[in-house]
């Protein structure tokens, strides 16, 4: 078997404010794939905070603390947002902690020596909302065209890295992988963005002290301070042989205003630094509340903690994941929450499993039956493959289509069978098959359902009677019939209790 691990990550999280449910939707998404890639071998899902650059250091000030007691009180805020919505990330990293400075000067030194850096001036419009600049002709009526803010007219001595080098080369990367940047949307803005020319990218800051340090004075910008942490986490320069586990990362997950950095800068620093571009990047839409992006700025934003406490974290997650395609854009509404929860998960799922459990402990003391009938098997057998096919192509939305397509199939089987009827006419062996397959598809229901609502899964699976069974391998647990005859079941509460309005 193959070392080498399923690496994902999240984008680093600004923290000059609270979290919100458009941050908690990248990391869930995250966490979705590397749940899943854990039942085939081995992930690893890197989240974390990016706490430098002047928006921090402006909100360290305005609260009358020192930037670090900031990003520390944030930082665990973060983290536990995490776990509210069960973020089963394997590191959390801080880009103020000392493993990732000393990984940012050290890439510096070495773009030194490889001549990738240089000295220049620098003059132009900077925006302090987006650490970003700009061209003169990219403002819109003079401000920022990202979030509209005033722009300042910085000049500087500056270190560049020469990003126009790699024009060609990044060119050549798109035209040869055009699974590089999904969805295609997403490659072909960046594909536009290559064509019209590359400047190079000023990295150093001497305006600002809130960064690491850099020899010689000034800090690192903080983007590319921020997109370090990627090789940072895995051991880059300290760890060959870890690093080499997990690097080129599988997918880096970001939401689309901030492609550009990890499609076009992010692969050739790493070029620069003689390293291989990351498999992919997928630019996910944003979550919307009446057209407009949630965020702090708009004013439109609501706490996650909150909402998780009212909906539950689960039934948030899959709201989340099967209200819209993953790369496009959708909108928030407490009433569509309400009706996922009671309908698809409430009605379908919950009921499903409550109407199952009980019918087994009236008509067999909660003791799964000898199997009999192989029709589901037959029917469903490919599902675990088709729902994985989905999860690994981020076709989060499409994946529960498919397990929801079991749920249906299962409670049409109780309708039209009518294990009651069953019962009453003495069929005891269709009454045996009919409950042997509810129970195994609701333990192929746990199995499928785990990465998307982890604490629901194994609370079908408790029910059932089988609380070891999560964490197994996909391939393996997904086989009909697996389920042994004579198990003991043991129920419990509803599901998904129904919300009222
Ligand atoms: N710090 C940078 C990322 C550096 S990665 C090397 C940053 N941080 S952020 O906090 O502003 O955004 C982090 C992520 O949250 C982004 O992927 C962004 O798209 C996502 N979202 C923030 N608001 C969102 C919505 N309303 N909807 C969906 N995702 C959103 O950018």
């Amino acid at each position: 078997m193959s070392d080498r691990a399923y690496y994902v990550t999240t984008p680093i999280y600004y923290i000059n404010s609270v979290p919100h449910i458009g941050h908690a939707y990248t990391s869930i998404a995250a966490d979705v794939l590397a749940r899943y890639a854990r039942t085939r071998g081995q992930a690893f899902l890197l989240t974390g905070t990016d706490e430098h650059g002047q928006k921090v250091a402006n909100a360290a000030a305005e609260a009358g603390v020192s930037p670090q007691a900031w990003t520390d009180r944030m930082a665990a805020t973060w983290q536990s947002l995490c776990r509210r919505y069960e973020i089963s990330y394997d590191d959390f990293i801080r880009t103020t902690e000392e493993r990732h400075q000393s990984v940012c000067v050290e890439v510096f030194e070495r773009l030194k020596v490889s001549g990738d850096i240089y000295v220049g001036k620098y003059e132009g419009w900077y925006c302090t909302y987006d650490e970003t600049f700009w061209l003169e002709s990219k403002l819109v009526d003079g401000r920022c065209p990202e979030c509209r803010r005033d722009v300042q007219w910085l000049s500087e001595d500056n270190w560049f890295f020469a990003l126009s080098r790699y024009r060609d080369r990044l060119l050549e990367h798109y035209r040869t992988h055009p699974d590089f940047v999904r969805p295609q949307r997403a490659y072909n803005e960046m594909l536009a963005t290559l064509e019209g020319g590359l400047d190079d990218l000023c990295i150093s800051r001497t305006n600002l002290d809130w960064g690491v340090p850099l020899p010689g004075g000034g800090v690192m910008y903080v983007w590319l301070d921020a997109l370090l942490n990627y090789i940072t986490a895995i051991g880059w320069s300290r760890d060959e042989e870890r690093f080499r586990r997990y690097w080129p990362a599988d997918v880096h997950l970001i939401g689309k205003e901030i492609a550009r950095f990890h499609t076009i800068i992010w692969p050739a620093v790493l070029w620069a630094l003689g390293l291989p571009e990351p498999k992919s990047i997928f630019a996910h839409g944003w979550l919307t509340i009446e057209g407009e992006k949630i965020s702090k700025s708009r004013g439109n934003v609501f706490d996650p903690f909150a909402t998780a406490d009212f909906f539950g974290a689960d039934t948030v997650r899959y709201f989340l994941l099967r209200e819209a395609p993953f790369g496009a854009d959708f909108s928030w509404s407490d009433e569509k929450v309400r009706q996922r929860r009671n309908s698809d998960l409430g009605n379908d799922l919950g009921n499903l499993l409550r109407r199952s459990l009980t019918m087994l402990q009236r008509y067999r003391d909660g003791i799964v039956p000898p199997v009999a009938g192989a029709s589901f098997g037959e029917r469903f057998g490919d599902l675990g493959e088709r729902t994985a096919g989905r999860i690994v192509e981020l076709d989060f939305r499409g994946a529960l289509a498919e397990i929801w397509e079991l749920v249906s199939a299962l409670n049409r089987a109780i309708d039209e069978q009518k294990p009651w009827r069953l019962y009453e006419q003495g069929a005891q062996h269709e009454l045996d098959a009919l409950l042997y397959t509810l129970c195994e598809g609701l333990r192929w229901l746990g199995h499928l359902l785990a990465p998307f609502i982890p604490a629901k899964a194994a609370e079908i699976h408790q029910q059932l009677g089988v609380g070891d069974e999560l964490g197994r391998n996909w391939n393996e647990a997904l086989r009909w019939g697996d389920l042994t005859a004579g198990q003991q079941t043991r129920g419990g509460e509803p599901l998904f209790p129904r919300l009222l309005d």
